[in-house]
Protein backbone atom coordinates (compact mmCIF):
# COMPACT_ATOMS: atom_id res chain seq x y z
CA UNK A 1 0.00 0.00 0.00
CA UNK A 2 1.45 3.57 -1.01
CA UNK A 3 1.69 5.41 2.15
CA UNK A 4 1.34 9.20 2.19
CA UNK A 5 4.34 10.37 3.35
CA UNK A 6 3.58 14.37 3.17
CA UNK A 7 5.35 17.18 1.47
CA UNK A 8 7.09 20.37 1.86
CA UNK A 9 3.67 23.24 1.81
CA UNK A 10 5.70 25.35 -0.17
CA UNK A 11 9.38 25.47 -1.74
CA UNK A 12 10.34 28.69 -0.41
CA UNK A 13 9.41 26.45 3.17
CA UNK A 14 11.56 24.30 1.51
CA UNK A 15 14.54 26.24 0.83
CA UNK A 16 14.65 27.71 4.28
CA UNK A 17 14.39 24.27 6.03
CA UNK A 18 17.34 23.35 3.65
CA UNK A 19 19.21 26.59 3.98
CA UNK A 20 18.67 25.78 7.66
CA UNK A 21 20.23 22.64 7.70
CA UNK A 22 23.34 23.86 5.93
CA UNK A 23 23.62 26.94 8.34
CA UNK A 24 25.08 25.80 11.97
CA UNK A 25 27.53 25.88 14.04
CA UNK A 26 30.26 25.12 11.13
CA UNK A 27 29.44 28.24 9.27
CA UNK A 28 29.95 30.23 12.67
CA UNK A 29 33.03 28.76 14.27
CA UNK A 30 34.48 26.68 11.27
CA UNK A 31 33.90 28.92 8.14
CA UNK A 32 35.34 32.52 9.29
CA UNK A 33 38.81 30.97 11.19
CA UNK A 34 39.57 28.73 8.49
CA UNK A 35 39.28 31.36 5.56
CA UNK A 36 41.84 34.04 7.38
CA UNK A 37 44.15 31.02 8.78
CA UNK A 38 44.31 29.79 5.07
CA UNK A 39 45.14 32.97 2.87
CA UNK A 40 41.67 34.74 3.44
CA UNK A 41 40.41 35.76 -0.64
CA UNK A 42 42.70 32.45 -1.75
CA UNK A 43 40.63 30.35 0.42
CA UNK A 44 37.39 32.05 -0.15
CA UNK A 45 37.96 31.01 -4.29
CA UNK A 46 39.12 27.27 -3.50
CA UNK A 47 35.98 27.19 -1.26
CA UNK A 48 33.89 29.00 -4.10
CA UNK A 49 35.49 26.43 -6.62
CA UNK A 50 34.78 23.24 -4.58
CA UNK A 51 31.14 24.52 -3.76
CA UNK A 52 30.25 24.64 -7.74
CA UNK A 53 32.16 22.09 -9.08
CA UNK A 54 31.59 19.68 -6.22
CA UNK A 55 28.98 20.94 -3.74
CA UNK A 56 26.32 22.09 -6.01
CA UNK A 57 26.85 18.85 -7.92
CA UNK A 58 26.08 16.63 -4.98
CA UNK A 59 23.53 18.72 -3.82
CA UNK A 60 21.34 18.31 -7.20
CA UNK A 61 22.02 14.83 -7.31
CA UNK A 62 21.18 14.24 -3.10
CA UNK A 63 18.02 16.53 -3.63
CA UNK A 64 17.58 13.96 -7.45
CA UNK A 65 17.66 10.63 -5.45
CA UNK A 66 15.76 11.91 -2.59
CA UNK A 67 12.81 13.44 -4.81
CA UNK A 68 13.17 10.42 -7.49
CA UNK A 69 12.89 7.24 -5.04
CA UNK A 70 10.60 8.91 -2.81
CA UNK A 71 12.75 7.60 0.14
CA UNK A 72 15.07 8.44 2.78
CA UNK A 73 18.83 7.40 2.40
CA UNK A 74 18.85 3.74 3.26
CA UNK A 75 15.46 3.66 0.74
CA UNK A 76 17.07 5.43 -2.24
CA UNK A 77 20.11 4.10 -2.03
CA UNK A 78 18.49 0.22 -1.79
CA UNK A 79 16.09 1.15 -4.76
CA UNK A 80 18.94 3.05 -7.11
CA UNK A 81 21.81 0.22 -6.74
CA UNK A 82 22.85 -2.96 -6.27
CA UNK A 83 26.53 -2.64 -5.45
CA UNK A 84 26.22 0.88 -3.41
CA UNK A 85 23.20 0.11 -1.57
CA UNK A 86 24.66 -0.19 1.72
CA UNK A 87 26.20 3.49 1.76
CA UNK A 88 22.68 4.61 2.46
CA UNK A 89 23.56 2.72 6.45
CA UNK A 90 27.03 5.00 6.09
CA UNK A 91 24.88 8.42 5.51
CA UNK A 92 22.59 7.03 8.17
CA UNK A 93 25.80 6.38 11.00
CA UNK A 94 26.97 9.93 10.44
CA UNK A 95 24.21 12.00 11.02
CA UNK A 96 23.52 9.53 14.55
CA UNK A 97 27.19 10.22 15.21
CA UNK A 98 26.76 14.12 14.16
CA UNK A 99 24.40 14.07 16.87
CA UNK A 100 25.96 13.08 19.92
CA UNK A 101 28.27 16.20 19.50
CA UNK A 102 26.21 18.41 18.47
CA UNK A 103 23.49 18.47 20.49
CA UNK A 104 25.56 18.87 23.35
CA UNK A 105 27.09 22.18 21.74
CA UNK A 106 23.65 22.93 21.27
CA UNK A 107 22.90 22.63 25.14
CA UNK A 108 26.14 24.94 25.73
CA UNK A 109 24.22 27.68 23.74
CA UNK A 110 21.22 27.15 26.01
CA UNK A 111 23.23 27.41 29.17
CA UNK A 112 25.39 30.31 27.78
CA UNK A 113 21.77 31.98 26.47
CA UNK A 114 20.64 31.62 30.17
CA UNK A 115 23.29 33.32 32.18
CA UNK A 116 23.62 35.85 29.27
CA UNK A 117 19.43 36.54 30.24
CA UNK A 118 20.41 36.54 33.68
CA UNK A 119 23.36 39.07 33.79
CA UNK A 120 20.71 41.56 31.85
CA UNK A 121 18.54 41.27 34.88
CA UNK A 122 20.98 41.50 37.38
CA UNK A 123 22.95 44.47 35.63
CA UNK A 124 25.63 45.34 37.63
CA UNK A 125 26.25 41.85 39.59
CA UNK A 126 30.08 40.12 39.66
CA UNK A 127 30.05 38.05 36.25
CA UNK A 128 32.68 35.42 35.41
CA UNK A 129 35.23 35.38 32.89
CA UNK A 130 34.59 33.44 30.06
CA UNK A 131 37.59 31.16 30.59
CA UNK A 132 35.86 30.59 34.08
CA UNK A 133 32.60 30.10 33.01
CA UNK A 134 33.52 27.29 30.31
CA UNK A 135 35.39 25.67 32.93
CA UNK A 136 32.18 25.80 35.24
CA UNK A 137 30.53 24.60 32.88
CA UNK A 138 31.99 21.91 31.48
CA UNK A 139 32.82 20.58 35.28
CA UNK A 140 29.56 20.00 36.11
CA UNK A 141 28.44 17.13 33.87
CA UNK A 142 25.27 16.77 35.24
CA UNK A 143 24.43 20.36 34.26
CA UNK A 144 25.23 19.84 30.56
CA UNK A 145 23.28 16.50 30.75
CA UNK A 146 20.34 18.24 31.85
CA UNK A 147 20.75 20.96 29.16
CA UNK A 148 21.03 18.34 26.78
CA UNK A 149 18.40 16.50 27.69
CA UNK A 150 15.99 20.03 26.91
CA UNK A 151 17.82 20.44 23.43
CA UNK A 152 16.97 17.15 22.33
CA UNK A 153 12.99 17.99 23.95
CA UNK A 154 13.33 20.97 21.86
CA UNK A 155 14.38 19.16 18.57
CA UNK A 156 11.81 16.39 19.64
CA UNK A 157 9.15 18.97 19.58
CA UNK A 158 9.71 20.00 16.52
CA UNK A 159 10.32 17.00 14.18
CA UNK A 160 6.98 15.12 16.24
CA UNK A 161 5.41 17.96 14.06
CA UNK A 162 6.19 16.46 10.70
CA UNK A 163 8.67 17.97 7.81
CA UNK A 164 5.67 20.99 6.57
CA UNK A 165 3.86 20.86 10.47
CA UNK A 166 7.32 20.49 12.20
CA UNK A 167 10.54 21.54 10.58
CA UNK A 168 9.21 24.01 7.96
CA UNK A 169 6.94 25.97 10.19
CA UNK A 170 10.60 26.44 12.62
CA UNK A 171 12.91 27.48 9.58
CA UNK A 172 9.84 29.80 8.59
CA UNK A 173 10.49 31.84 11.49
CA UNK A 174 14.14 31.04 12.90
CA UNK A 175 16.02 31.86 9.48
CA UNK A 176 14.56 35.05 8.93
CA UNK A 177 15.02 35.75 12.92
CA UNK A 178 18.72 34.50 12.45
CA UNK A 179 19.34 36.92 9.98
CA UNK A 180 18.24 39.86 11.18
CA UNK A 181 20.00 39.17 14.99
CA UNK A 182 23.18 38.08 12.54
CA UNK A 183 23.32 41.41 10.97
CA UNK A 184 22.30 43.57 14.33
CA UNK A 185 25.89 41.47 15.27
CA UNK A 186 27.30 42.67 12.87
CA UNK A 187 26.92 45.99 12.85
CA UNK A 188 28.03 45.60 16.44
CA UNK A 189 31.43 44.03 15.41
CA UNK A 190 32.20 46.56 12.82
CA UNK A 191 31.78 49.45 14.53
CA UNK A 192 34.35 48.78 17.33
CA UNK A 193 37.42 50.28 17.80
CA UNK A 194 40.07 48.28 15.99
CA UNK A 195 37.57 46.00 13.86
CA UNK A 196 39.23 46.49 10.91
CA UNK A 197 42.07 44.06 11.90
CA UNK A 198 39.62 41.28 11.92
CA UNK A 199 38.56 42.80 8.42
CA UNK A 200 42.48 42.01 7.71
CA UNK A 201 42.71 38.73 9.23
CA UNK A 202 39.68 36.94 7.28
CA UNK A 203 40.38 38.55 3.66
CA UNK A 204 43.71 39.95 3.08
CA UNK A 205 46.14 37.02 2.07
CA UNK A 206 48.95 36.38 4.10
CA UNK A 207 47.71 39.01 6.77
CA UNK A 208 47.26 36.04 9.53
CA UNK A 209 50.69 34.86 9.40
CA UNK A 210 52.00 38.64 9.21
CA UNK A 211 50.10 40.08 12.13
CA UNK A 212 51.13 36.96 13.90
CA UNK A 213 47.61 35.37 14.14
CA UNK A 214 49.28 32.18 13.47
CA UNK A 215 53.24 31.09 12.71
CA UNK A 216 53.05 29.40 9.17
CA UNK A 217 50.76 29.46 6.42
CA UNK A 218 49.45 26.09 5.44
CA UNK A 219 49.92 24.13 2.38
CA UNK A 220 48.35 24.35 -0.60
CA UNK A 221 47.18 20.97 -0.31
CA UNK A 222 46.02 21.51 3.43
CA UNK A 223 44.00 24.46 2.56
CA UNK A 224 42.31 22.62 -0.42
CA UNK A 225 41.54 19.52 1.95
CA UNK A 226 40.38 22.38 4.91
CA UNK A 227 37.99 23.96 2.39
CA UNK A 228 36.56 20.86 1.12
CA UNK A 229 36.14 19.08 4.52
CA UNK A 230 34.60 22.31 5.79
CA UNK A 231 32.49 22.81 2.49
CA UNK A 232 30.78 19.37 2.93
CA UNK A 233 29.45 19.44 6.40
CA UNK A 234 28.52 23.49 5.71
CA UNK A 235 26.69 22.05 3.16
CA UNK A 236 25.08 19.37 5.22
CA UNK A 237 26.27 16.70 2.26
CA UNK A 238 27.05 13.38 2.24
CA UNK A 239 24.85 13.11 5.31
CA UNK A 240 21.51 11.71 4.17
CA UNK A 241 19.89 14.97 5.16
CA UNK A 242 19.75 16.51 1.28
CA UNK A 243 18.43 13.13 0.11
CA UNK A 244 16.17 13.37 2.81
CA UNK A 245 14.52 16.84 2.27
CA UNK A 246 15.02 15.83 -1.51
CA UNK A 247 12.04 12.89 -0.81
CA UNK A 248 9.81 15.61 0.38
CA UNK A 249 9.85 17.92 -2.88
CA UNK A 250 7.23 18.00 -5.06
CA UNK A 251 8.31 16.82 -8.83
CA UNK A 252 7.75 20.59 -10.50
CA UNK A 253 9.77 22.18 -8.25
CA UNK A 254 13.41 23.25 -10.12
CA UNK A 255 16.41 20.99 -8.62
CA UNK A 256 18.88 23.08 -10.29
CA UNK A 257 17.87 26.22 -9.04
CA UNK A 258 17.22 25.42 -5.36
CA UNK A 259 20.77 23.89 -5.19
CA UNK A 260 22.11 26.88 -6.28
CA UNK A 261 20.44 28.76 -3.76
CA UNK A 262 21.10 26.58 -0.94
CA UNK A 263 24.65 26.53 -1.78
CA UNK A 264 24.90 30.72 -2.16
CA UNK A 265 22.71 31.66 0.73
CA UNK A 266 25.58 29.12 2.81
CA UNK A 267 28.31 30.50 1.60
CA UNK A 268 26.71 33.96 2.56
CA UNK A 269 25.66 33.35 6.19
CA UNK A 270 29.15 31.70 6.78
CA UNK A 271 30.62 35.29 5.11
CA UNK A 272 28.46 36.83 7.36
CA UNK A 273 29.05 35.21 10.56
CA UNK A 274 32.96 36.33 9.86
CA UNK A 275 32.26 39.60 10.12
CA UNK A 276 30.18 39.44 13.21
CA UNK A 277 32.53 37.47 15.16
CA UNK A 278 35.91 37.90 13.94
CA UNK A 279 36.55 41.59 13.85
CA UNK A 280 34.88 41.56 17.45
CA UNK A 281 37.16 39.09 18.78
CA UNK A 282 40.32 40.85 17.39
CA UNK A 283 38.96 43.97 18.29
CA UNK A 284 39.18 43.07 22.20
CA UNK A 285 42.25 40.45 21.90
CA UNK A 286 44.22 41.17 19.20
CA UNK A 287 46.32 38.58 17.59
CA UNK A 288 45.98 36.44 20.58
CA UNK A 289 41.96 35.47 20.27
CA UNK A 290 41.07 32.18 19.92
CA UNK A 291 39.13 32.16 16.92
CA UNK A 292 37.98 28.94 16.36
CA UNK A 293 35.56 26.16 17.70
CA UNK A 294 34.20 25.75 21.07
CA UNK A 295 36.59 28.47 22.67
CA UNK A 296 36.10 31.05 20.52
CA UNK A 297 32.49 30.97 21.12
CA UNK A 298 32.22 30.35 24.80
CA UNK A 299 34.96 31.99 25.74
CA UNK A 300 35.91 34.89 23.51
CA UNK A 301 32.90 35.84 22.64
CA UNK A 302 31.71 36.10 25.78
CA UNK A 303 34.51 38.32 26.88
CA UNK A 304 33.36 40.61 23.72
CA UNK A 305 30.10 40.50 25.34
CA UNK A 306 31.42 41.18 28.62
CA UNK A 307 33.56 44.26 28.07
CA UNK A 308 31.04 45.71 26.49
CA UNK A 309 29.52 46.59 29.49
CA UNK A 310 25.44 47.24 30.51
CA UNK A 311 24.67 46.63 27.10
CA UNK A 312 27.08 43.51 26.81
CA UNK A 313 24.57 40.98 27.82
CA UNK A 314 21.77 41.68 24.89
CA UNK A 315 23.87 41.37 22.35
CA UNK A 316 25.19 38.30 24.09
CA UNK A 317 21.30 37.25 24.26
CA UNK A 318 20.78 37.91 20.60
CA UNK A 319 24.16 36.34 19.14
CA UNK A 320 23.50 32.85 21.74
CA UNK A 321 19.89 32.83 20.62
CA UNK A 322 20.94 32.99 16.72
CA UNK A 323 23.57 30.34 17.17
CA UNK A 324 20.92 28.14 19.11
CA UNK A 325 18.88 28.82 16.09
CA UNK A 326 21.15 28.06 13.86
CA UNK A 327 22.08 24.43 15.69
CA UNK A 328 18.78 23.53 16.26
CA UNK A 329 17.59 24.11 11.97
CA UNK A 330 20.15 21.29 11.69
CA UNK A 331 19.94 19.15 14.61
CA UNK A 332 16.32 18.81 13.33
CA UNK A 333 17.52 17.86 9.91
CA UNK A 334 20.07 15.19 11.42
CA UNK A 335 17.38 13.46 13.42
CA UNK A 336 14.74 13.32 10.32
CA UNK A 337 17.61 11.80 8.28
CA UNK A 338 17.30 8.94 10.84
CA UNK A 339 13.27 9.46 11.99
CA UNK A 340 12.63 8.80 8.03
CA UNK A 341 14.08 6.20 7.35
CA UNK A 342 12.14 3.97 9.95
CA UNK A 343 9.04 6.07 8.67
CA UNK A 344 9.72 4.75 5.10
CA UNK A 345 10.10 1.10 6.90
CA UNK A 346 6.34 1.01 8.22
CA UNK A 347 5.34 2.33 5.12
CA UNK A 348 7.38 -0.71 3.05
CA UNK A 349 5.27 -2.76 5.86
CA UNK A 350 1.65 -1.48 4.82
CA UNK A 351 1.66 1.12 7.93
CA UNK A 352 1.26 4.65 8.49
CA UNK A 353 4.58 4.81 10.63
CA UNK A 354 3.73 6.82 13.92
CA UNK A 355 5.73 9.56 13.96
CA UNK A 356 5.94 10.82 17.52
CA UNK A 357 6.89 7.24 18.53
CA UNK A 358 9.72 7.24 16.37
CA UNK A 359 10.98 10.44 16.53
CA UNK A 360 11.18 9.59 20.34
CA UNK A 361 12.97 6.67 20.43
CA UNK A 362 15.21 8.50 17.97
CA UNK A 363 15.69 11.16 20.32
CA UNK A 364 15.90 8.36 22.93
CA UNK A 365 18.98 6.84 21.29
CA UNK A 366 20.69 10.10 20.34
CA UNK A 367 20.13 10.92 23.91
CA UNK A 368 22.28 7.56 25.36
CA UNK A 369 25.66 8.45 23.10
CA UNK A 370 24.60 12.65 23.96
CA UNK A 371 25.22 11.59 27.22
CA UNK A 372 28.91 10.26 26.27
CA UNK A 373 29.97 13.76 25.32
CA UNK A 374 27.81 15.47 27.58
CA UNK A 375 29.43 14.11 30.39
CA UNK A 376 33.28 13.97 29.26
CA UNK A 377 33.02 18.18 29.06
CA UNK A 378 35.37 18.42 25.93
CA UNK A 379 37.65 16.07 27.68
CA UNK A 380 37.40 18.23 31.31
CA UNK A 381 36.12 14.65 32.97
CA UNK A 382 38.43 12.23 31.86
CA UNK A 383 36.28 9.97 30.11
CA UNK A 384 38.10 9.80 27.05
CA UNK A 385 41.26 8.75 29.57
CA UNK A 386 40.95 5.06 29.36
CA UNK A 387 40.73 5.15 25.68
CA UNK A 388 43.60 6.76 25.28
CA UNK A 389 45.53 4.71 27.55
CA UNK A 390 43.76 1.47 25.25
CA UNK A 391 45.56 3.80 22.25
CA UNK A 392 48.30 4.02 24.26
CA UNK A 393 49.23 0.54 25.19
CA UNK A 394 48.77 -0.94 21.59
CA UNK A 395 51.70 2.24 21.13
CA UNK A 396 49.69 4.46 18.74
CA UNK A 397 50.14 7.70 20.70
CA UNK A 398 54.52 7.01 20.31
CA UNK A 399 53.90 7.41 16.66
CA UNK A 400 51.42 10.61 17.38
CA UNK A 401 49.05 9.00 15.38
CA UNK A 402 46.03 9.86 17.87
CA UNK A 403 46.69 13.10 18.04
CA UNK A 404 43.60 15.55 18.36
CA UNK A 405 41.48 13.53 19.12
CA UNK A 406 43.42 11.83 22.10
CA UNK A 407 41.52 14.66 23.82
CA UNK A 408 38.22 14.23 24.20
CA UNK A 409 34.97 12.12 23.32
CA UNK A 410 33.88 15.20 20.90
CA UNK A 411 36.79 15.19 19.08
CA UNK A 412 36.49 11.63 18.53
CA UNK A 413 32.95 11.68 17.30
CA UNK A 414 33.72 14.51 14.87
CA UNK A 415 36.82 11.96 13.62
CA UNK A 416 34.07 9.03 12.87
CA UNK A 417 31.41 11.72 10.78
CA UNK A 418 33.07 14.41 9.62
CA UNK A 419 36.86 12.65 8.84
CA UNK A 420 35.84 9.98 7.87
CA UNK A 421 32.11 8.92 6.87
CA UNK A 422 31.49 11.80 5.39
CA UNK A 423 34.12 12.38 2.26
CA UNK A 424 33.51 7.96 2.06
CA UNK A 425 30.36 8.45 1.92
CA UNK A 426 29.99 11.36 -0.98
CA UNK A 427 33.12 9.61 -2.79
CA UNK A 428 30.85 6.51 -3.02
CA UNK A 429 27.77 7.95 -3.42
CA UNK A 430 29.72 9.94 -6.72
CA UNK A 431 31.07 6.31 -7.58
CA UNK A 432 27.30 4.99 -7.58
CA UNK A 433 25.98 7.90 -9.93
CA UNK A 434 29.08 8.36 -12.06
CA UNK A 435 29.35 5.26 -13.03
CA UNK A 436 26.94 2.38 -11.53
CA UNK A 437 23.21 3.84 -12.33
CA UNK A 438 25.09 6.53 -14.74
CA UNK A 439 24.47 10.01 -14.35
CA UNK A 440 21.18 10.23 -16.93
CA UNK A 441 19.30 8.43 -14.48
CA UNK A 442 19.57 11.54 -12.08
CA UNK A 443 19.56 14.20 -14.64
CA UNK A 444 16.23 12.58 -15.97
CA UNK A 445 15.30 13.17 -12.43
CA UNK A 446 16.49 16.75 -12.21
CA UNK A 447 14.78 17.90 -15.92
CA UNK A 448 11.97 15.77 -15.49
CA UNK A 449 12.45 14.24 -19.03
CA UNK A 450 14.08 17.04 -20.62
CA UNK A 451 17.83 18.11 -21.13
CA UNK A 452 19.73 21.17 -20.63
CA UNK A 453 23.47 22.72 -20.83
CA UNK A 454 24.49 21.68 -17.67
CA UNK A 455 24.14 17.77 -18.24
CA UNK A 456 27.88 17.71 -19.46
CA UNK A 457 29.04 19.53 -16.36
CA UNK A 458 27.06 17.33 -14.26
CA UNK A 459 28.33 14.64 -15.86
CA UNK A 460 32.14 15.58 -15.76
CA UNK A 461 32.02 16.60 -12.56
CA UNK A 462 30.20 13.66 -10.85
CA UNK A 463 32.49 10.62 -12.66
CA UNK A 464 35.89 13.01 -12.27
CA UNK A 465 35.77 15.77 -10.58
CA UNK A 466 34.36 14.95 -7.45
CA UNK A 467 35.48 11.59 -6.62
CA UNK A 468 39.12 12.64 -7.24
CA UNK A 469 38.44 15.32 -5.05
CA UNK A 470 37.08 13.55 -1.89
CA UNK A 471 40.26 11.07 -2.50
CA UNK A 472 42.11 14.38 -1.36
CA UNK A 473 39.46 15.55 1.33
CA UNK A 474 39.11 11.66 3.02
CA UNK A 475 43.35 11.97 2.82
CA UNK A 476 43.80 15.53 4.15
CA UNK A 477 40.62 15.15 6.91
CA UNK A 478 42.56 11.39 8.27
CA UNK A 479 45.43 13.56 8.44
CA UNK A 480 44.35 16.67 10.22
CA UNK A 481 42.26 14.36 12.06
CA UNK A 482 45.43 11.95 13.15
CA UNK A 483 48.65 14.40 12.83
CA UNK A 484 50.09 11.93 10.23
CA UNK A 485 52.12 14.67 8.26
CA UNK A 486 51.15 13.88 4.90
CA UNK A 487 50.17 17.30 3.30
N1 LIG B 1 25.70 22.10 8.13
C1 LIG B 1 25.77 22.08 9.55
C2 LIG B 1 26.80 23.09 10.03
O1 LIG B 1 27.42 23.79 9.21
O2 LIG B 1 26.97 23.21 11.23
C3 LIG B 1 26.09 20.71 10.11
C4 LIG B 1 25.32 19.59 9.49
C5 LIG B 1 23.94 19.57 9.56
C6 LIG B 1 26.00 18.62 8.78
C7 LIG B 1 23.22 18.57 8.93
C8 LIG B 1 25.29 17.62 8.15
C9 LIG B 1 23.89 17.62 8.21
F1 LIG B 1 23.24 16.67 7.63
Amino acid sequence: MEQNRGTWGSNIGFLLAAIGSAVGLGNIWGFPYKMGKSGGFTFLLVYLLLAVFVGFVIMMGELAMGRKTGKGTIGAYHTLSKKFKWVGWLAVFSPFVIMSFYSVLGAYCIEYLALNLSNLAFAGAEVMTGADLFVAMLTNPFGAWVFTVLFMVICYLINRGGVSGGIEKFNNVGMPALFVMLVIIIIRSLTLPGAVEGLKFMFVPGYAVEAGFIEEAPKFLTVLATAGGQMFFSLSLAMGAMITYGSYLKKEENLIKNSAIIVVADTIVATMAGLAVIPAAVATYGPSATLSGPKLLFITLQDVFHSMGAIGPLFGVIFYLLVLIAAISSAISLIEVISTYFMDRAAEKGKQGNRPKIVFWVCIAIMVEASIVAIDGLGANGFWVPFQNLFQSIGLSETGIIGEFNDCWLDFMDFLSEGLAMPLGALLMSLMVGWEIKPKTLLDEIHQGGSSKLDLFFSICIKYIVPLGMILILVGQIDTFLYLGIF
